[in-house]
């Protein structure tokens, strides 16, 4: 050092004004990049840019995008009141609709999520357990034997059987089989690429009126409040513990009852679970090419004790496949970030996908290594697949415990092979990133003879 005498200008960190630099494209193109192939958009830009850079979104606005796990930290331990929704400008806005807890200011926000964490906590949770098995099982029942055959479909099955349960409890009638029938062409409506392409065309506010996507999304409404009023009219026909019985008696804390439009938004957020199954389809995916990992699995779940690794599969996908690469938020006041004073206004996005494949905290990190979380465990704000702070996702442990429970009743009840040699590639879907060929697999054989 010069003369033990470290200058200031090389100790403090500059703090510059404005935005991080970022592609100089129109935000018409950046928004064609965005819809199409986000993940490689990202990964170009910080390579050219560093861990902090400005994206210009067509429609949805200008966003800096956060790889560094510092600043993660700074926006997920901000005081609330200093941040605000980001995702009012995305595909969720108008499939979620504007009173859903995702896209509620605060203080409003939180007074809602206190109404919507119990049923996915604490005694509430060990109740699913079977019946995650129990769906499971159903479903694996009509899979065929030796012949290719997709499992995210499968997976979507499974997911919406789940929450469907947990939202409308254990009967079934012919109005839940017509309401999961609707939810199910919304989804697959949802879904086609095309959908996207319009959506980024348009933007969410156009989208939302457009007559094909109200005709696919007012009979779900429809149905959805139908059931909630039918709880309402007769409380016998349920046992109370379902959430549409429990949100349709719900009370904020000044004794106002849930509006219908809020309770529209709020089912219809639950009942649209899209990560769970593509994630369910990429730990599948990626499994059955390491046959040595998925022999631990196995292994681990036929001796039926310790759930380590089958943990550590769960960590390792979300990781390397997150369903949602930025996690948004509006800055409501100005706040330094990667040396920049970034100005209220502006949103901020920390990039799951860009932080999860951090060298410096995952070695190696392309590589599918489940181990990794047996040897450190998961970071607060570097293992970030459900986002962080007070809107980190409400249902992170029903979403893990249902990817557990329906990983082990598969692994335990089936033996699997890829249908492919060749890996699968992210494609975007509506709510998440899904396996191209939608994990293509073959059954080779029922293993009840191995069952514990
Ligand atoms: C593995 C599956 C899932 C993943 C990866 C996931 C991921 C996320 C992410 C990234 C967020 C935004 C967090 C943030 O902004 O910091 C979120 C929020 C949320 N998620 Fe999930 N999610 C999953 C499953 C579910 C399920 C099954 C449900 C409901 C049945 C659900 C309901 C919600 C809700 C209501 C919020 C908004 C929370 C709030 O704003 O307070 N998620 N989720």
């Amino acid at each position: 050092m010069l003369g033990g005498t470290v200058p200031y200008f090389l100790t403090s960190r500059t703090i510059r004004s404005g935005l991080p630099p970022g592609p100089q494209m129109a935000s018409t193109l950046q928004a064609v990049a965005w819809a199409r192939r986000p993940l490689p958009f990202l990964e170009r830009c910080q390579k050219h840019f560093g861990d902090t850079f400005t994206i210009r979104v067509k429609h949805a606005g200008t966003w800096v995008i956060l790889a560094d796990p510092e600043d993660v930290k700074k926006v997920f331990t901000a005081d609330h009141a200093v941040l605000g929704v980001g995702l009012a400008n995305s595909i969720l806005g108008p499939l979620l609709g504007p009173r859903s807890v995702m896209l509620l200011e605060e203080p409003e926000h939180v007074r809602r999520r206190k109404l919507m964490l119990p049923p996915f906590h604490g005694e509430r949770m060990k109740g699913y357990s079977e019946m995650m098995a129990d769906v499971t099982r159903r479903e694996m029942s009509g899979w065929p034997i030796g012949q290719p055959f997709e499992l995210w479909p499968r997976m979507q099955e499974i997911t919406l059987e789940a929450i469907m349960r947990v939202v409308f409890g254990p009967v079934e009638t012919d109005r839940l089989r017509r309401l999961r029938h609707l939810l199910r062409k919304l989804t697959n409506w949802m879904n086609d690429p095309r959908r996207l392409n319009l959506l980024a065309a348009a933007g969410p506010a156009r989208f939302a009126g457009n007559s094909d996507y109200r005709e696919m999304m007012d009979p779900v409404e429809d149905a959805v409040l139908e059931e909630v009023r039918r709880r309402q009219r007769d409380p016998g026909c349920t046992d109370g513990t379902d959430i549409a019985a429990m949100l349709g008696e719900a009370y904020y804390e000044d004794g106002s009852p849930m509006t219908e439009q809020d309770l529209r938004d709020e089912l219809v957020t639950l009942l649209t679970d899209g990560p769970t199954s593509s994630l369910l389809s990429w730990s599948f995916e990626r499994l059955l090419r390491h046959p040595e990992k998925y022999a631990r699995l196995r292994a681990e779940v036929k001796a039926g004790q310790d759930e380590a690794y089958l943990d550590a599969v769960v960590k390792e996908t979300m990781r390397l496949c997150p369903a949602a690469p930025i996690v948004v938020r509006k800055l409501l006041a100005p706040m330094e970030l990667g040396g920049y004073m970034i100005p209220a206004g502006t949103t901020v996005a920390p990039c799951v996908h860009l932080v999860h494949r951090r060298e410096d905290i995952y070695p190696e990190p392309l590589r599918f290594r489940p181990e990794r979380f047996l040897e450190q465990p998961a970071g607060t704000y570097t293992w970030i697949p459900f986002g962080g702070g007070v809107r980190r996702c409400l249902a992170a442990s029903y979403a893990q415990l249902l990817m557990k429970q329906v990983m082990s009743t598969v692994v335990s009840e089936v033996e699997l092979r890829p249908a492919d040699p060749r890996s699968e590639r992210a494609r975007k879907s509506a709510i998440a990133f899904v396996p191209h060929r939608h994990a293509r697999v073959i059954a080779k054989r029922r293993l009840k003879e191995d069952r514990r």
